[in-house]
């Protein structure tokens, strides 16, 4: 059994300018211990996706439709109860603001052996040795002394490292990484990503990491999602998706990566703009930025079986 089923989700904003279709129609799936990487430009749709499935929609946004199944169990319309129970232990999220995780008042220590105790009974002395294992785990030199640090003491890379370090701390079985490693050096960045994935392997951990760079998941996920204006538009393993992008977005957002050989050309763009949600063209939401229109895509394309075992929603792909 997966560990996470999404199928055809659909979280709007009821907003006074209109609907906000944040997230239309979104499938995903996650087994035990793979990495799934979710990719899309900025307001696609991503951390809407994430905050969806650990139940922290608010109004004005509601899930509207379909369903977010963790391992069997239908989480749309479960009680806040059972969300609370399962936050944070059995499926933990790190976000892409870190101080949505800590707070400002607290030690580092005490809110990591705080988010120990809301799930289970440990010793003061074994909760604080999992705290300073997980921030060794992210690259923390020193821990103990960081562990007494309050959270305005510590650089922003830092903050963000200590951060993933809670995400890890009650070893979910659902992980959803949001940015987290977009604001730190690349070599910190390489050495987090070696990490989890590590994780995931050796302790079945299933993981969702969203990101707008393709290039960090290429590496890093089993199958990737590619998401456009609250819709997936091409799912599949890697290197079907990145070796041979079926949808026209995919393939843009890959001519736009910058490589060793195309240093000192001029990168190619996705022409045009990302659309504003409130103001979607009709029928498939890339049609105007897209070369490969045609009459069809006035109507919305629906997932079909792509190339590769792919799942592509594109009438000319
Ligand atoms: N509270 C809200 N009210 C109205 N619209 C919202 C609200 N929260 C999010 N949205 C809209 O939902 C859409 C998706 O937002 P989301 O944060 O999921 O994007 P994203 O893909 O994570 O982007 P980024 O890469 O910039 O983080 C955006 O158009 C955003 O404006
Ligand atoms: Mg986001």
């Amino acid at each position: 059994m997966a560990v996470l089923d999404v199928q055809g989700l659909q979280t709007h904003f009821f907003t006074h300018g209109g609907v906000v279709k944040a997230v239309d129609g979104v499938d995903l799936r996650v087994e035990a211990g793979e990495i799934l990487g979710l990719v899309g430009e900025s307001g696609s749709g991503k951390s809407i996706t994430g905050f969806s499935v650990i139940g922290l929609i608010d109004p004005p946004g509601r899930i509207v439709g379909g369903h977010i199944r963790y391992l069997g169990e239908d989480l749309v319309g479960a009680p806040e109860r059972r969300l609370r129970a399962l936050r944070g232990k059995e499926i933990a999220m790190i976000f892409q603001d870190p101080m949505m995780t800590l707070n400002p008042v607290l030690r580092v220590d005490t809110q990591m052996v705080e988010a120990i105790h809301a799930h289970e009974k440990a010793t003061a002395k074994a909760a604080l040795a999992r705290a300073r294992d997980a921030l060794a785990m992210v690259g923390i030199p020193s821990p103990d002394e960081r562990l007494r640090a309050y959270p305005h003491q510590l650089s922003g890379g830092m903050r963000q490292r200590v951060a993933i370090a809670i995400g890890l701390l009650n070893h979910p079985r659902l992980l959803i990484a949001d940015e987290p490693t977009t604001a730190l050096d690349v070599t910190i960045q390489a050495q987090i990503l070696h990490e989890v994935q590590k994780l995931c392997r050796e302790t079945g951990t299933a993981m969702i990491w969203i990101t707008h760079d393709l290039a960090v998941v290429s590496g890093l996920a089993d199958r990737i999602a590619v998401m456009y204006a609250g819709r997936i538009v091409e799912s599949g393993a890697t290197a079907a998706v990145i070796g041979s992008p079926s949808h026209p977005y995919t393939l843009g957002l890959i001519d736009s990566i910058p490589t060793r050989a195309t240093h000192g050309t001029l990168l190619r763009q996705i022409p045009g703009m990302t659309p504003s949600l409130l103001n979607l063209p009709p029928g498939c939401a890339f049609r105007p930025r897209c070369g490969r229109a045609s009459d069809e895509c006035l109507m919305v394309p629906q997932a079909a079986p792509g190339p590769a075992g792919k799942v592509v929603r594109c009438w000319n792909s």
